[in-house]
């Protein structure tokens, strides 16, 4: 969705052009979440009287144009040096109003720009603050939800009670009144020098760089009381005040640079010393001091903030010698796989230690049945593991779509454990299944690949995927990696059980090669090519397959309409006469995914009646099929592993003929039209 980016340097000079470079570095890693506009707020429209004005410069399209726009601007003198400095930037993926630049952020409280603010995430009650706001005078310039919370803030500081009022009480004041997800920054005039950043279901993080030592590893949180019964309706009561807390613990002095950011990938490159802010906690820069404060506390609430430090590396999100994220991302698979694995499958032992739960191992051996949920890419890899899942844990699984998960109040007890699937670890309808879990007392468990994302920390235990950062937008090695974590929890969950013995060390000895299988399957990217070539002026492509394979049609399905735009669907074979088969004539292409495990014979019943409608199969097979290919068109052969494996290597050449097709189509592979990378609201 979209991106917070926010720079502060305290008492460590840069010019302009420099704090101009850092914002729009920091919005470039961030520009894979969001993309359609984007803006920053900086100091000063003129020099002498820098401090005491904000500048907001917004443009529509990508970072670029931003970039440029930039230094196109009047009066902004790039040599000027801020000794103390505060700019915010934001890329927006429009929810509220189209992409242009009065809607993109920062947005403002007035023409003057007294209050700024970016918002990722969605304000819910908005229209009724939006009809309070200008029932009080305050005129709307943009069609956003984001509006509202800069006119907010600036109604809060016009009725304060006393002149020394705190940026900090105001924005906490302001999210006393707001409903849905947020994670904000706010920048002011009055309050030149400060920062002041919040969130509540939206991620966070400020990264701290200081050539000193810092003051503490801990940030103690300052909880404040709040006394208004009512806070949430502003329509009605008139808004009443909170008790501050006066003493301040923080952070920071001398000289230090903050860092704030939707995403650890902006930050990484200045400093891998971050704080991951919690729902509902305010932090605050003021005379280079950051301190956290927080309205109400509660019995679960841990008192403190952690300095913690970030294990990835700059170039783990960097491109490299590929043209795309997506691309770097599939040749990857063979490291991220062994990742996965690494130091949990012991291959001598044929045991798998997942230490994430080990500790709740027994409870979950007692349970009724595992739900497995996600969204998109995450849910196909529940459905890839369904089957060995129900065989190794001997326990009834259901897997689901969030969304529809709780379209359907879903009866969940407190006996069930509840597994939430997500490569981000932010997608709004998987965090809001995890809470309505969590609310019916059942265990929770999350599988992601983003260390301190919002579902790690509100799981009751979990596994790091350990895929490393995934970029392009199309998830290729998180679904790998997470189709490989489902496995190693139910060969953990099936050690004792004597009957699975065998079967247990056929899985881990495939899965020893599997890395290797995957650099096979690698190989044949010039072959996928050249198919991509005969296939990209088609409008549809049918994937066809069943069994252990049906989760890999789906997924296949959705990597090529997510970029290439053609209609794509994933068949159940089983299904094909009851409809799909009408689909099939000698113009439609269809993709057959035929592997040597227990559903063959079936699949050749699907591939005579394909043939039989003059329908053209391009067939995915293993290597010592001479059966299917008598009857494909083309044939894609694949290493053979074990049948609950194979859904690994099958998907990849899908992943390589999408990537394939988008290019030739003349798509931008990593950034899909109206996608984002991690979808942050409903
Ligand atoms: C497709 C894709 C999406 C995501 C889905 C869930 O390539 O990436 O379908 O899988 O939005 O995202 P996460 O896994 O971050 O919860």
């Amino acid at each position: 969705m979209c991106g917070i980016f926010a720079y502060m340097n305290y008492r460590v000079p840069r010019t302009r052009k420099e704090i101009f470079e850092t914002l729009i570095k920091g919005l470039q890693r961030l520009e894979y979440r969001g993309y359609d506009s984007a803006g920053v707020a900086i100091d000063g429209n003129n020099n002498e009287d820098k401090e005491r004005h904000i500048k907001l410069v917004k443009k529509r399209g990508k970072v670029k144009a931003l970039d440029e726009e930039l230094y196109k601007q009047d009066g902004m003198d790039l040599k000027v040096e801020f000794e103390t400095h505060f700019g915010i930037a934001h890329t927006r993926w429009a929810t509220h109003g189209v992409p242009n630049a009065v809607n993109s952020h920062p947005q403002r409280s007035d023409k003057t720009n007294e209050f700024v603010v970016i918002h990722n995430g969605i304000i819910t009650n908005y229209k009724d603050l939006r009809k309070f706001l200008e029932t009080k005078g305050y005129e709307f310039e943009s069609e956003t939800d984001t509006e509202t919370i800069a006119k907010l803030i600036k109604y809060v500081y016009d009725n304060r009670e006393s002149e020394d009022i705190r940026f900090s009480t105001l924005v906490e004041r302001v999210i006393q009144q707001l409903e849905g997800a947020f994670a904000l920054v706010f920048k002011s005039i009055h309050y030149p020098g400060e920062a002041v950043t919040t969130r509540r279901g939206s991620p966070l993080l400020i990264g701290v760089r200081s050539k000193y030592k810092l003051s503490t590893e801990q940030i103690p949180i300052l909880y404040r009381t709040c006394n208004i019964e009512n806070v949430k309706n502003i329509c009605k009561t008139r808004m009443k005040r909170l008790d501050s807390s006066t003493c301040l613990h923080a952070v920071g002095d001398k000289a230090v640079e903050f860092f704030f950011a939707s995403d650890a990938s902006a930050i990484i490159e200045h400093t891998n010393r971050v704080i991951f802010l919690e729902d509902d906690d305010i932090a605050a820069v003021a005379d280079g001091k950051l301190s956290i404060h927080r309205v109400k506390r509660s019995a679960s609430d841990d008192p403190s903030r952690a300095i913690q430090t970030l294990q990835m590396e700059l170039q783990q999100i960097m491109k490299g010698n590929f043209s795309a994220f997506m691309q770097k991302e599939i040749f990857e698979q063979p490291e991220s796989v062994f990742n996965t694995m690494r130091g949990r499958v012991n291959f001598e032992t044929n045991t798998v230690l997942l230490g994430g739960l080990k500790d709740h191992l027994k409870e979950i051996r007692r349970c009724r049945r595992l739900i497995i949920i996600g969204c998109g890419t995450s849910y196909h890899a529940a459905v890839a593991t369904r089957q060995v899942l129900e065989e190794l844990t001997e326990l009834p699984v259901m897997v689901e779509l969030a969304s529809d998960f709780l379209d359907r109040n879903t009866p969940v007890f407190r006996d069930d454990v509840c597994f939430f699937i997500s490569q981000s670890g932010e997608t709004a309808d998987t965090i809001m299944a995890l809470r309505y879990c969590k609310d019916r007392r059942a265990l929770t468990v999350g599988i992601t690949n983003t260390v301190g994302s919002s579902i790690s920390r509100e799981t009751d235990c979990g596994v790091h995927i350990n895929a490393g950062p995934e970029i392009g937008v199309a998830s290729t090695k998180a679904y790998t990696s997470q189709f490989i974590s489902l496995v190693m929890f139910g060969l953990m969950m099936s050690e004792d059980r004597i009957s699975l013995q065998s079967r247990r060390q056929e899985i881990i000895n495939g899965l020893r090669c599997l890395p290797e299988m995957i650099k096979e399957v690698l190989s044949l990217d010039e072959k996928i090519h050249d198919l991509a070539l005969e296939l990209y002026k088609q409008r549809s492509l049918l994937v066809m397959g069943r069994g252990y394979n049906y989760a890999t049609c789906l997924e296949g399905a959705l990597k090529i309409k997510e970029i290439t735009y053609m209609h794509s669907e994933g068949i159940l074979a089983g299904e094909l006469k009851h409809g799909p088969l009408a689909l099939i004539d000698k113009h439609m292409p269809v993709i057959m995914v035929i592997m040597k495990d227990p559903c063959f014979t079936k699949c050749q019943n699907a591939l005579q009646q394909v043939t039989a409608r003059q329908g053209r199969p391009i067939i995915l097979c293993s290597k010592d099929d001479t059966e299917s290919s008598k009857y494909a068109y083309k044939t894609i052969e694949l290493p053979h592993t074990v049948d609950c494996l194979q859904g690994v290597l099958s998907v990849i050449p899908l992943q390589l003929l999408s990537f394939h097709l988008a290019v030739l189509r003349g798509y931008d592979v990593d950034f899909p039209r109206n996608l984002a990378k991690s979808v942050t609201v409903e």
